[in-house]
């Protein structure tokens, strides 16, 4: 890719994390992320929940503002987020990184009263 492509793309998925209906830094997992999502899911780690928000941030806002984590019930996600799959081009390991980024997001910022 070009630089200059390159650029061009930091500056899309800033303005879609602006657009969204959270500010970015909601959507940015932490370190009580980890610690949320190792009491359900034993190999969670800050990567793969990197992973998440980055597959999250890149391919879910194209059709739609990426929804609020918080915006849902835990149920509505797991239903969504697999059914969306095949609409963003995912793998279902992509996928399932997404779901467990999204349902640790939610648990923390709910946890945090941040929503
Ligand atoms: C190709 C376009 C497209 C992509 C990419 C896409 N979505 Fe969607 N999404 C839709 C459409 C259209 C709807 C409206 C309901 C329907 O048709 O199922 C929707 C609905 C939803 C809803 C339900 C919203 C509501 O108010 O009930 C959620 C949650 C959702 N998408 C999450 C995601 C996630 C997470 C991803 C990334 C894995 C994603 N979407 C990627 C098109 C897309």
């Amino acid at each position: 890719m070009m630089p200059h492509k390159i650029f061009l793309k930091k500056i899309f998925v800033v303005a879609v994390l602006f657009l969204c209906c959270c500010s970015p830094s909601l959507l940015l997992p932490t370190a009580a992320d980890v610690s949320s999502a190792n009491k359900k899911w034993a190999n969670e780690d800050s990567v793969s929940l990197r992973h998440g928000y980055e597959l999250y941030v890149n391919k879910c806002g194209a059709c739609h503002t990426l929804y609020r984590p918080t915006k849902f019930t835990e149920e509505k996600w797991m239903k969504e987020v697999p059914a969306m799959g095949p609409r963003a081009n995912l793998t279902p390991a992509q996928t399932e990184i997404i779901l467990r980024y999204v349902l640790t997001r939610r648990e923390v910022m709910l946890a945090q009263k941040n929503n």
